[in-house]
């Protein structure tokens, strides 16, 4: 089965080709980064119009022949409602047009399955977990399909977390990766922030009081040499010590050991160097997408769309869009 995935949930427009026995065909992205650097974050009015200027050129340069398209897969949430809307009306007129079934997928499902588009990918079960902009999940994966939501953040997502903390160190739009290299020349003994909910039972987690805590300890210390990388340094180990807390519970109370990590903040360098060190205490195995398919595209977007329809499952013939969507639900 060969399935064409749109994704457009926020800033980025993806699309491309997964075939069920040949892999992935081509992929192509659009990032709106630098449209909403000058805006300091995602304005959600702008993203729609980017969508709709970019998707039709970014399909063209897939070059397909589009009558060997056997079903159409695009994003339906969670998201920017008028960002998910452009991608779910392309995706239903095109299998529409091709007479093959269109299927709305969930953005975060696409996530933690975006390792699978590897030669070399983890075997059923795994503890999955979602780290990006907009959530942070554990996830306990059977099969695809089959999920249970272990934890989730309560307020902030990590990346709304490293986002937002580089805003108020005066770092550009998306922060995340430049609070991360900032963080490399910053002394870690500088500052000690909490580790959010690590005190107590649970897998859920709570970022949004650390950028709290960096905003009164930048106003407190201002006037000290290299105080936004000591910040940022003491933010970074926060948040990874948090999350290395929680993954080791999780698989702790899952009893697996594979562990698959994804989203945008998998990206981050020192979040693997501690994950690896982990991952060799306990002796389980980590596994994440290429770097590209970290953040978000839309090969993550065709395959999970792939292996639903191969399940047989057929979109409702209404188009719909879902901004807030549990992961449990609808795809449990
Ligand atoms: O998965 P993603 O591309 O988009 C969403 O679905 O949200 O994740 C984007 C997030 C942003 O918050 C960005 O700052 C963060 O991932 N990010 C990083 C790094 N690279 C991207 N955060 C920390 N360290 C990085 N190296
Ligand atoms: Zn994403």
């Amino acid at each position: 089965m060969r399935v064409l995935g749109i994704e457009t949930s926020c800033d980025e427009t993806g699309v491309a080709i997964y075939d069920s026995e040949q892999g992935l065909l081509g992929h192509a992205l659009h990032s709106q980064v630098a449209l909403h650097a000058e805006h300091g974050g995602v304005v959600p009015e702008l993203a729609s119009r980017d969508h709709v200027r970019k998707l039709v050129p970014l399909l063209h340069t897939l070059d397909f022949d589009p009558s060997s398209i056997d079903g159409v897969a695009y994003t339906a949430g969670p998201g920017l409602v008028g960002a998910l809307l452009v991608g779910a009306s392309m995706g239903r007129a095109l299998a529409w047009s091709w007479g093959v079934p269109a299927i709305g997928v969930h953005h975060m499902e696409g996530h933690l399955l975006a390792p699978m588009l590897e030669e070399s990918r983890p075997d059923f079960p795994f503890v999955a977990l979602l780290v990006s902009g907009g959530h942070t999940q554990l996830v306990q994966v059977g099969a695809p399909g089959h999920y249970r939501l272990l934890g989730e953040s309560v307020d902030d997502a990590a990346g709304e977390a490293f986002d937002k903390t580089a805003k108020l160190l005066g770092l550009g739009y998306p922060g995340g990766p430049a609070l991360a290299r900032l963080a490399e020349r910053g002394d870690p003994q500088r500052f000690r922030f909490p580790r959010p909910m690590t005190n107590r039972p649970g897998l859920d987690f709570s970022f949004s009081g650390l950028k709290t805590f960096a905003l009164n300890t930048f106003q407190a210390h201002r006037e000290e040499p290299n105080i936004e990388a000591h910040i940022a340094r003491a933010f970074q180990d926060a948040v990874i010590d948090t999350l290395i807390i929680k993954c080791r519970r999780a698989l702790k109370e899952t009893g697996l050991s594979r562990l698959v990590v994804a989203g945008g903040v998998s990206a981050n360098r020192m979040l693997r160097s501690r994950l690896r060190e982990m991952a060799d205490e306990l002796g389980v195995e980590v596994w994440y997408p290429r770097p590209e398919f970290c953040t978000d595209n839309g090969a993550m977007i065709a395959y999970a769309g792939c292996q639903r329809l191969l399940a047989g499952e057929r979109g409702a013939v209404e188009m719909e869009v879902k901004p807030r969507w549990p992961l449990a639900d609808g795809v449990g």
